[in-house]
């Protein structure tokens, strides 16, 4: 037996610990282990009954979801979730912390599930894109019925104990005491004398078999009202495997299972999901990680606008004292009644209580007088996207904070060497970069100076972790990560916009693609002022000899500044729904009439190749940088922070799904047109030279 699994027994009952450090995800070494003590246990006459139970945190987090893609190994999860359904003594297994996915699986096939009060078991698989695929779609719907299994695994939320237990998935839930109680009922059960029951031969979710069916139908017609997904198909699947479990004995629904299982694990959208999954959690991974970060209880926050404002509801959210500064009187109210309204908003639509708005808002300081900042930890500087302004500040906090407070911008796009060369502690400032709305979008850039300081660097880690938020580390260039690959996004769009496409084609196609929204609405949304006025900045040291694209300059000088003003890429005549504006078209004509450009036909998918290969080159070209540390961090800014689709996983995971050899291709046939745009990035040279992709460069 390895020693992932340990058992003794006490009172007749064989009680096995699972131990697999950090969530007991059930990779080949613990179904060994598993497999052999159950075995063990079921051949010795000492033992009666069998309690499975685990060290750690969480009783398990399912399947190892790294091996997945790799050749299986025996013993498979399914069967040893068959081996303890068959066993002839009893197995009850007793939850603490998660028991998802595959670890919940494994306790449905067990004879009994008795969990601690704060234990959550759920069936999270559609969230990576598969279905359960241990006996989950087929143990589940036998217990319970087909509309809560489909709720359950349709939905991947993990259910509270109790609420589980209310519905029929656990047996019984404890304060405290776990693996007693569990010995206690296993005793029980053996006392009772009676066969075990497995759970296969349950039939408390088939009493209503016309019930079950339109929990089907219903499922089913709610899925066809969403947009089919080829490369996304677990939802559909799990349907026909809840609909199987009825229809089919089940030794042959478990075999339909695994075929939809496999097929769903062989998704585009399963490999996104997965690689998005374990993206996330890689971002912590940086060089300073070890570092005891720097404290912060008390944040400054400078510039109370629509940045500055939801950064302050994230912190005062997250528990944190905050004190807002702003340049006057009147600045300060609006900045107030700013917060003041998202909490409002939060209240009136339940998601919080009037309680903790007030708990939070005692929190809270204002002033127009930078000195009282004096005490803060950390100043978040939000004010107006100037350097001039923001170096002055910078200068001034110099004088002000306390020794050791952290000086962070919320820049998008300015010199953090720059501002820190301002001060007499540049190792003190960093870039804490927000994406408006800031209480609600989930990413932020921890931009690392050259002489930002190791405890700074992890001190911008910690607080986004307090905020619920993923953090990324950034190295310094115009945009960092997030808008430099947003700017060769909309370049791209830009030169296929000239070349004869439509905003709105653009837009239909990249929504196609599973963009939240086209970067032409996106611009209308966000105002095209704010672009216009960086474009201006940049305009003396922009390659006169380079492409320019002049459209979005031509709507600004028109008044166009997006649905702010009725107008941009299209019209607002009824608020926020877009239409198609002859305006726009004639000021695109015109552009190409002056340009020589005459217009040709883009298809979508051509569109769509047009974007992602400008994504992914430039975000080739930031790793050749350094600018960022693995290409899985570029792809986790672009799924948090710019509505890229989940499922595909980020630009450079698609890049990979196409092909690296493919993508330079494409991009030497575009560079014929536009050699300096599109001009492959070395680093992709390299990676194909060596039969590399980038996500060999994501385990380094
Ligand atoms: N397989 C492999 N590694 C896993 C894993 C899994 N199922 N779940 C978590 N991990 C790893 C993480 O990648 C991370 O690794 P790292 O330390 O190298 O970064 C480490 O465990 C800790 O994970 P978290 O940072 O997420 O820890 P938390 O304490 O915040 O959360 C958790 C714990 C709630 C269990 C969370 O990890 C989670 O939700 N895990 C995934 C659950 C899931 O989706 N299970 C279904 C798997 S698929 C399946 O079971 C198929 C089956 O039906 C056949």
């Amino acid at each position: 037996m390895t020693q992932m699994v340990t058992w003794e027994i006490r009172d007749g009952i064989a009680v096995l610990t699972l131990d697999n450090p950090p969530v007991n995800a059930l990779g080949q070494d613990l179904r060994a282990g598993i497999w052999q003590a159950i075995e063990a246990a079921g051949a010795d006459p000492a033992v009666q009954a069998i309690v499975i139970c685990a060290e750690g945190r969480n009783f398990s987090a399912g399947a190892d979801i790294r091996e997945f893609g790799k050749p299986p190994v025996a013993p498979s999860l399914p069967d040893l979730c068959n081996l303890i359904e068959a066993s002839a003594k009893p197995v009850i297994a007793a939850i603490q912390g998660k028991a998802l996915g595959g670890g919940f699986e494994l306790a449905l096939a067990a004879h009994a599930r008795i969990a601690q009060r704060t234990a959550k078991v759920g069936l999270p698989e559609v969230t990576l894109g598969i279905l359960p695929g241990a006996g989950g779609t087929q143990r589940t719907p036998r217990l319970i019925g087909a509309e809560p299994a489909l709720r359950l695994i349709l939905g991947g939320k993990p259910l509270r104990a109790r609420d589980a237990q209310a519905m029929g998935l656990l047996d019984g839930v404890v304060e405290d005491g776990l693996v007693d109680a569990a010995i206690a009922l296993a005793r029980n059960m053996v006392a009772d004398g009676k066969p075990v029951v497995p759970t296969r031969a349950r039939r408390d979710g088939f009493h209503e078999p016309a019930a079950y069916e339109a929990a089907i139908a219903a499922a089913r017609t709610a899925q066809d009202k969403v947009p089919a997904n080829p490369d996304l198909p677990a939802n559909s699947r799990i349907i026909d495997c809840i609909e199987a479990a009825l229809l089919l004995p089940f030794d042959a629904g478990l075999t339909f299972e695994r075929s939809a299982f496999e097929d769903c694990l062989g998704s585009i959208g399963a490999r996104g999901l997965r690689h998005a999954f374990l993206a996330e959690r890689r971002t912590a991974k940086i060089p300073e990680l070890g570092t005891q970060p720097r404290a912060i209880a008390h944040v400054g926050v400078i510039g109370g606008g629509l940045m500055g404002a939801g950064i302050i509801v994230a912190l005062m959210g997250a528990g944190l004292a905050v004190s807002l500064v702003e340049r006057d009187h009147d600045s300060l109210v609006a900045g107030l009644e700013r917060i003041a309204d998202i909490h409002e908003n939060a209240v009136a639509k339940g998601r919080m209580t009037a309680e903790a708005r007030d708990e939070q808002w005692a929190r809270l300081k204002g002033s127009a007088d930078i000195t009282t900042l004096a005490e803060v930890d950390l100043v978040i500087e939000a004010a107006s996207e100037d350097e001039a302004i923001k170096t002055a500040l910078f200068r001034q906090l110099d004088s002000v904070v306390k020794p050791g407070a952290i000086l962070a911008t919320n820049t998008s796009y300015l010199d953090i060497n720059t501002l820190a060369a301002a001060t007499s502690r540049p190792g003190d400032v960093v870039g804490l970069h927000f994406f408006s709305p800031a209480h609600i979008m989930r990413l932020m850039e921890v931009v690392v100076g050259a002489q930002t300081a190791p405890d700074v660097v992890t001190a911008g880690f910690a607080l986004a972790a307090r905020l619920g938020k993923v953090a990324v580390r950034a190295g310094v260039c115009d945009g960092f990560i997030g808008n430099r690959i947003l700017t060769a996004y909309r370049t791209a769009a830009d030169f296929t916009l000239e070349d004869g496409a439509s905003p709105a084609q653009i837009d239909a196609a990249m929504r196609a693609f599973g963009m939240a929204l086209g970067p032409y609405q996106v611009s209308d949304m966000a105002g095209l002022d704010i672009s216009w006025a960086r474009r201006k900045r940049l305009a003396p040291t922009r390659d006169p000899k380079a492409r320019y694209v002049s459209i979005a300059d031509r709507l600004c000088e028109a008044g166009r500044f997006g649905q702010k003003s009725g107008a941009g890429y299209y019209s607002y005549p009824d608020g926020r729904v877009g239409k198609e504006d002859p305006a726009t078209q004639a000021i695109i004509e015109a552009e190409r009439a002056a340009k020589g450009i005459t217009p040709r036909s883009f298809t979508a998918e051509e569109i769509q190749r047009r974007c992602l290969a400008a994504m992914a080159n430039e975000g080739a070209r930031i790793l050749q940088e350094g600018i960022a540390l693995r290409p899985s961090d570029l792809d986790v800014v672009l799924l948090s922070g710019y509505g890229y689709p989940r499922w595909r996983g980020g630009p450079m995971q698609s890049a990979d799904e196409i092909g690296l050899l493919e993508l330079k291709n494409t991009l030497l046939a575009y560079a014929k047109e536009t050699p300096e745009f599109w001009r492959p990035a070395d680093l992709l040279g390299e990676l194909i030279k060596n039969g590399r992709h980038f996500a060999d460069l994501n385990e380094t």
